[in-house]
């Protein structure tokens, strides 16, 4: 086989077989295969697409190309949520412990990850003593015992997609959507899921701004889940603005504590439930997606899911003391208010703008070597369509500066005011299934 014969079929718009797909990323992975040549194939499938078959293909080798988790010790099926990543989104913080709470085995693999705020690891580090270096024996062990645990990411996952992702990202070649359903999907894949929940995220704070986009990555990614017998299905979520109400570390363990009490902000608790019924639907652990929504509303009520935080949590070597007593999370040494400079009504939140204001405060890494500071991030007051008065804080500023004038412009331009009411935005658009 000759890579070259493999770009011009493609770039004349001919499927390509698996015996081709698997040869072009076993290639790519060893080196064998240049990135002048990769890049040529990409801008091909930039243009040309991919059909079903290839998508599928495509996944499958990514997903082989290097480490695989065996989850296979783990009783009952193992189903993982992915977000396609937003601001301020506590939503794994919430949903791992709830849906572990009736039963469904929660064996996540997580990073830290550069942005606005830490990875999901980074968000439990602000627990004192939580630690995710745990071998795969005893991880298994844990999620076969309390239903839960999270281990951090090999070295090693799907490393074709870490090399092809680079690539794409310096050839213009990020924005086609069979390239990002199967990178997306390989990394479920390899991670060891037998079925996938996907929470699609929409909107100005989202990969994909537009609901049509949304939509089209959605069904491009359970179609491949789906193909290749991993039941997937998606949820098409809004963020327009940050979900719920903080953007941090420990900030938003204390939602998601909050959230577990029944105390969390509604649009954050509405997109738990909602991923995490799916979840238990999918693990077999309801017989309808209204059964398993009574299910995990009963486990808020009576505690159950609260008491399995706190067993995740020391299961790890957390200190569980902070779900009882948030107040001993890492705490910043100042807190600003964002005073509103006039009436109106909140009509955007624009969610990049503060969760770079987040960054800038500390609470995320802006290069792979970049310290976090646990503690600090910023707590909304304020969501599109509130009423605020002149002087009323529109948002908490956390920060271990004395000084924030920066972030206080950036979320000045970012929490915009108009005249008139403006009606809340959607926040469920909808699921494909
Ligand atoms: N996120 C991914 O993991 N892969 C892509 O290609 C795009 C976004
Ligand atoms: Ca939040």
């Amino acid at each position: 086989m000759r890579m070259v014969d493999l770009i011009e079929k493609k770039r004349d718009g001919l499927e390509l077989s698996t015996e081709e797909i698997n040869y072009i990323i076993e290639g790519y992975t060893n080196g064998s295969i240049p990135d002048y040549q990769m890049s040529a194939l990409t801008m091909a499938i930039f243009y040309k697409g991919m059909t079903e078959k290839e998508r599928a293909d495509l996944t499958m080798a990514m997903a082989e190309s290097g480490d695989q988790i065996d989850l296979s010790e783990i009783e009952g099926i193992k189903v993982d949520k992915h977000s396609t990543g937003g601001v301020g989104d506590t939503t794994t913080l919430v949903v791992g412990p709830l849906v572990a709470a009736v039963g469904v085995p929660v064996a996540k693999m997580s990073g830290r990850g550069l942005g606005h705020t830490g990875g999901t690891v980074d968000k439990l580090e602000s627990v004192e003593g939580f630690h995710v270096e745990i071998e795969n024996l005893e991880f298994i062990d844990l999620v076969n015992r309390n239903k839960i645990a999270v281990i951090g990411q090999s070295g090693n996952l799907t490393p074709a997609d870490k090399k092809l992702y680079a690539l794409r990202d310096v050839t213009a070649t990020v924005d086609s959507i069979p390239l990002i359903a199967s990178s997306i999907m390989s990394k479920k894949i390899a991670a060891g899921a037998d079925a996938i929940v996907l929470d699609v995220k929409t909107g100005a704070g989202a990969f994909m701004k537009t609901l049509e986009d949304s939509k089209e990555l959605a069904k491009a990614m359970v179609r491949i889940g789906n193909n290749v017998g991993r039941k997937t299905m998606a949820v098409i979520s809004d963020m327009s603005q940050p979900l719920g109400y903080a953007i941090g570390n420990a900030l938003e363990v204390r939602e998601a504590i909050d959230t577990l009490k029944g105390e969390g902000p509604k649009d954050l608790t509405e997109l738990s439930l909602t991923l995490g019924s799916h979840m238990v639907y999918l693990a077999g652990k309801a017989e309808s997606l209204s059964e398993a929504r009574e299910k995990l509303e009963r486990a808020i009520k009576d505690g159950s899911a609260l008491e399995k935080m706190k067993v995740f949590l020391s299961a790890q070597g957390g200190d569980a003391s902070i779900v009882d007593n948030p107040d001993r999370l890492p705490k910043a040494s100042y807190i600003h208010e964002l005073e509103a400079k006039e009436d109106g009504f909140v009509s955007e939140i624009v969610a990049d703008e503060v969760g770079t204001a987040a960054m800038v405060l500390g609470a995320g890494r802006a290069t792979k070597e970049s310290e976090i500071d646990l503690a600090v991030g910023i707590i909304l007051k304020k969501k599109i369509g509130d009423k605020v008065q002149k002087g009323e804080s529109l948002a908490a500023i956390h920060s271990n500066f004395e000084n924030v004038e920066e972030v206080k412009e950036m979320l000045y331009r970012s929490i915009k005011l108009s005249d008139t009411a403006k009606e809340k935005p959607t926040l469920i658009y909808g699921e494909i299934t």
